[in-house]
């Protein structure tokens, strides 16, 4: 098994999401299945589990992040497995198509959601399933308001491609599904906590790796950037206890759908 590392961090911060996610994936043996932004494919190894002796792709921009994914998929031994580098809003998806498409918290960053999701749908079979988690509007998600709180004047809008919350109005990503040629869609309000860790300075480490921190604190003066991150630091402090570490509350959406016939 291969030691844990910086890039898994998802894996412990959504682990109460990640149930939901499992609940819902609906993946039978002989399946092939697509995940799209796949990180370091915790996801894309447990589809390949369930859909054995089916095929799995996994999918995602970041090289860095398919490296890892590469690296724990062989130490599972997972032989059913593929990593695609590639941008999932105009990938030449494997065109035998998919049965599933699954999603962790990675279809929330693209320029043009309605051509991407078209571009997903177009490599799944008819009647694929599609399972998602995005994120809920920012207002509905503490950690979020409570860094932009502790970031005060510094925090930015994100531009739409790097914005975590732009699935977040459920009509309006219902009426790009639809478009995009999928129905059936339900939203289901998944609200579990998010887990920064138990250890303060790590959790500051990685909040100030959010791309939204770093463009706010790197928009400030050595000053007054040293006078935010202890900002940030008291916001984690109060939302830290010994039996849970550091946790805020959140909300997002578990979107499942069909693609049409
Ligand atoms: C929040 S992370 C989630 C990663 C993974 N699904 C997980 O749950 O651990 C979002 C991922 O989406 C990837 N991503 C962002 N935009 C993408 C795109 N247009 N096409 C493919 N992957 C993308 C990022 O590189 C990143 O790995």
């Amino acid at each position: 098994m291969s030691a844990p590392n910086s890039l898994d961090f998802y894996d412990a911060e959504l682990r109460a999401h990640h149930e939901h996610l499992r609940a819902a994936y609906g993946i039978s043996p002989a399946d092939a299945v697509v995940d799209i932004g796949c990180g370091t494919g915790l996801t894309t190894r447990e589809a390949a589990r369930s859909a054995a002796p089916g095929r799995v792709v996994g999918v995602d921009v970041s090289e860095r992040m398919l490296v890892r994914a590469r690296q724990l998929t062989a130490a599972e031994g997972l032989d059913n497995v593929r990593y695609e580098r590639g941008d999932a809003q105009v990938h030449r998806f494997d065109p035998a198509g998919f049965d599933v498409a699954i999603s962790r918290f990675g279809t929330m960053f693209f320029s043009d959601p309605a051509a991407a999701f078209a571009n997903i749908a177009a490599g799944l079979l008819p009647e694929a399933r599609l399972v998602l988690l995005v994120w809920q509007r920012h207002e509905h998600n503490e950690w979020a308001r409570a860094i932009d709180a502790a970031l005060g004047d510094a925090a930015q809008p994100p531009p739409p491609r790097l914005d975590p919350f732009s699935l977040g109005d459920a009509e309006a990503t219902a009426r790009i599904l639809e478009g995009a040629g999928f129905d059936g869609m339900r939203f289901e309000d998944v609200r579990e906590p998010v887990h920064y860790g138990r250890d303060l300075d790590a959790a500051l480490a990685l909040v100030r790796g959010f791309q939204s921190t770093s463009a706010a604190l790197a928009s400030l003066t050595d000053r007054e950037a040293a006078r935010t991150v202890a900002r940030l630091r008291e916001t984690l402090a109060a939302h830290y206890s010994d039996k849970r570490g550091v946790v805020f509350d959140s909300r997002s959406w578990l979107i499942t759908a069909r693609r049409r016939r």
